[in-house]
């Protein structure tokens, strides 16, 4: 039987930065995050009945080495829980070029563990879903669920405001077409292991989440965007103090640091968040953001604005990918 399943990606206002059990992917740190319309992943996947090497398809190509591995050690795991030994053959698409380094990840193992569970006759719910994606990605647990939604370091993960309830956007703004250099998972080990300033991380992160969530269920975007640019700033502060020093920024990302801030002190309100890569995600109300689009795709080294609605979590089923 075939699973086919649609995820979009999300965006941590409050970052998971850190892992406390790496074997079973559990977070350090609570994190809260936008599940955004549009930037989606869409996967079919097939158990066939021979055993063998797993064949992985992304947009019709196949998979690099890591990832191919990465996708079988995560359907090993969905194999071992349904019984079964076969082979399987995955193909997904992504709506978003996966090597700018957007968030592949999340919108990728979410989609992968609807569309794996299904083909491998699981019936699970949508908190069983986000556990098993969590262990392909943390992030990807978030996923599962549209709008604003939270993981706690037991890596559950809730909805906290559903996409429809609040109208705020996140602008990208395109500040590099090539792929990150330091990944999410190596660059948080290499923090934890040798960052001076993660256990300021871990220590200031459970005030952060409680600001965060009780912006969220205020709808109070001017908390939110302060603390979102705090978390995100602090993340970022604490990479760059490991040894060697971890840089996920160019020139460009912190030209749109430095227009946000101008523009928000002009009046316009916006707040700015980057994950582990050089692009920039710009938080506003959705009235505001044709004008946030504009004035992030003037500065200069600026290749692309695109702005997302908050959407929906995981569906299953569809037409085939
Ligand atoms: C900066 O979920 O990609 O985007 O669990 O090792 O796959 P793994 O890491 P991943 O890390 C995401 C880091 C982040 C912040 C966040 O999404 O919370």
């Amino acid at each position: 039987m075939a699973g086919l399943a649609r995820a979009q990606a999300n965006i941590a206002l409050v970052k998971y930065w850190g892992k406390r059990d790496a074997a079973a992917n559990l977070p350090a740190t609570g994190s809260l995050s936008l599940t955004l319309a549009g930037f989606s992943t869409r996967t079919r996947v097939e158990f066939e009945p021979a055993p063998g090497p797993d064949l992985v398809l992304l947009d019709g190509r196949p998979a690099d080495a890591p990832t191919q591995a990465r996708v079988q050690r995560f359907l090993d795991r969905v194999r071992a829980r349904a019984g079964l030994s076969g082979r399987a053959r995955v193909e997904t698409r992504n709506t978003f070029p996966t090597a700018a380094g957007l968030a592949s990840s999340a919108s990728g193992f979410a989609a992968l563990a609807g569309a794996a569970a299904q083909a491998a006759g699981l019936d699970l719910a949508p908190a069983e879903l986000a556990a098993l994606a969590r262990l392909g990605s943390a992030s990807a647990a978030r996923s599962i669920y549209g709008g604003f939604v939270e993981m706690d370091l037991d890596g559950a993960t809730r909805q906290l405001v559903p996409p429809e309830a609040w109208d705020v956007c996140m602008v990208v703004a395109l500040t590099a077409d090539s792929p990150k250099r330091v990944s999410s998972t190596d660059g948080m080990l290499q923090t934890a292991a040798c960052s001076p300033y993660y256990p300021a991380w871990l220590a200031s992160a459970p005030a952060d989440l409680a600001a965060a969530r009780a912006a969220v269920q205020a709808h109070d975007l001017a908390a939110l965007g302060e603390v979102a640019e705090a978390s995100c700033l602090k993340m970022h502060a604490c990479a760059l103090a490991a040894r060697p020093g971890i840089l996920y920024w160019n020139g460009v990302t912190v030209e749109v640091m430095r227009a946000v801030r101008s523009h928000r002190a002009a009046g316009l309100p916006v707040w700015f968040t980057i994950d582990a890569g050089p692009h920039v995600k710009a938080l506003c109300a959705a009235a505001d953001s044709a004008r946030v689009a504009a004035v992030l795709a003037v500065v200069p080294g600026v290749f692309g604005t695109q702005v997302a609605t908050p959407g929906p979590g995981l569906s299953l089923g569809g037409e085939d990918a």
